[in-house]
């Protein structure tokens, strides 16, 4: 296998195929307003050929080189769409201890911004003082607070070690081309910087510099999963049948099963490199139909530690679940269960056996209890751990949750409620502009 692939027969108990092609015509429809940029919201619609219409890998790619060459620890700053792209493709593609493993050409990766920690941001000072540094900011409105925050502490430590021109030659920026705080600041210091393409919102921005320069510092074939995106990009531009269009089928499959009241969707995955894949997801589908009182709210687990805890609940909690299992069909490694001559464990009976064979066992076990248990769940294999097929796992949820959410009646590219609860915030700490009885 090396494409994507939704298995949706444990779904077919709940949700008819002739219920899901019910919604044919409308795909159609959407399909096309979608690739004419008639629908709400398109002006955010520069994610849709981004794949085919790329053209700064080269310089990205260039300036991550100098980066590796340059330092030991790569400080990525950003929060939500700048954040968890990066996020989700170095931890699906690196190995789990990479920076354990780092070399002068594979520099430690740090995130930094995503939270308003000081214990985090002091103990991350204290690992990078004594290495060679460089960091990224990212923000595309250049205004975030969380990435503010934590990129002037680290510029500061920057200046104090290297000199305020030793500093500029190691902070690269990825913002607006001409708005926001962060764009007047690179341009005045002569950081090096990328931009964000205006059309292109914060969940659709993996593919654009906000992504691409991250993961390509931490040593994952950006040309490749670019390559993989695009591959999904023809298909899914191709046709709107949900036959042959599966991230189409997928997300008919989310609209049939919430109009029976399912409205919540367990994301749920057998491999621990999926685990900022699963956050990415969510953000990408929360903040995309969450909105007018609609929207199916993304849940994630890892399994199977989480059968351990939530799947309890999965098994017999509240029926207004359904379950998608993301999985990867083939580990990157081997390892079989060794024999021993003392079965003092009683795990002979595995030996020879695969990780890999047993944790399908686990799987098949769990989707089938779970369906007993009354939870339609369908499954995504993505083939295996490389850039390519990521780049296809990306825009196969950038495509389906676009859709999901025009048939669901909203529009998925904005996100007003994010901004509510950061005026809160800027009236109690009397921000200029903000403070209290001012707006
Ligand atoms: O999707 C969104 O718009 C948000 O989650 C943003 O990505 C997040 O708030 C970061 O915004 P910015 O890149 O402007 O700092």
């Amino acid at each position: 296998m090396d494409s994507l692939d939704l298995n949706f027969d444990n779904i077919l108990p709940f949700v008819s195929e002739q219920d899901m092609q019910a919604l044919q015509g409308r795909i159609d429809s959407l399909h096309e307003s979608l690739e004419k940029g008639l629908g709400e919201g398109s002006d955010y619609l520069g994610w849709l050929h981004l794949p085919s219409q790329t053209t700064a890998l080269a310089s990205i790619q260039k300036c991550a080189d100098r980066i590796k060459d340059q330092c030991e620890a790569f400080i990525s700053i950003g929060i939500g769409g700048s954040y968890l792209g990066a996020r989700a493709a170095i931890t699906f593609s690196r190995n789990f201890f990479h920076n354990q493993l780092a070399t002068p050409k594979f520099p430690q990766i740090y995130f930094a911004g995503q939270n308003i920690s000081s214990d985090y941001l002091a103990d991350l000072l204290e690992v990078i003082a004594d290495k060679e540094v460089c960091i990224n900011v990212i923000s595309k409105s250049g205004t975030t607070t969380e990435p503010a925050i934590a990129f002037r502490f680290l510029k500061q430590a920057l200046e104090n070690k290297y000199g305020r021109s030793g500093a500029q030659k190691r902070i690269t920026v990825t913002t607006d081309q001409s708005r926001g705080a962060l764009r007047e600041l690179a341009d005045a210091e002569g950081y090096q910087s990328f931009v964000i393409p205006g059309n292109v919102g914060g969940r659709y921005s993996v593919l654009t510099p906000v992504g691409l320069l991250p993961i390509a510092v931490a040593g994952v074939d950006i040309e490749a999963l670019l390559a993989g995106a695009r591959n999904w990009e023809e298909r899914s531009s191709k046709t709107s049948k949900i036959e042959n269009n599966i991230a189409y089928r997928y997300a008919a499959i989310r609209n049939r099963l919430y109009s029976k009241g399912k409205v919540i969707e367990v994301m749920a995955s057998f491999h621990p490199a999926l685990k900022y894949v699963l956050a990415w997801w969510q953000q990408l589908a929360g903040e995309s139909e969450g909105k007018n009182g609609q929207g199916i709210f993304p849940a994630s687990v890892e399994y199977t530690t989480d059968l351990h805890s939530l799947g309890q609940w999965v098994q017999e909690g509240n029926r207004i679940i359904f379950e998608t299992f993301l999985l990867i069909g083939k580990s990157d490694r081997s390892l079989a269960v060794p024999r021993l001559d003392q079965d003092a464990d009683g795990l002979n009976y595995l030996a020879g056996k695969s990780l890999d064979f047993v944790n399908d066992k686990a799987y098949h076990g769990t989707a089938q209890a779970h369906l007993k248990g009354e939870v339609p769940n369908m499954t995504l294999t993505v083939p295996d751990r490389s850039p390519h097929s990521l780049g296809q796992l990306f825009y196969f949820f950038e495509r389906a949750i676009a859709l999901s959410g025009y048939l669901m009646g909203v529009n998925p590219f904005d996100q007003p409620g994010v901004e509510f609860y950061k005026k809160n915030m800027f009236e109690l700490l009397n921000k200029p502009g903000y403070e209290k009885g001012s707006l």
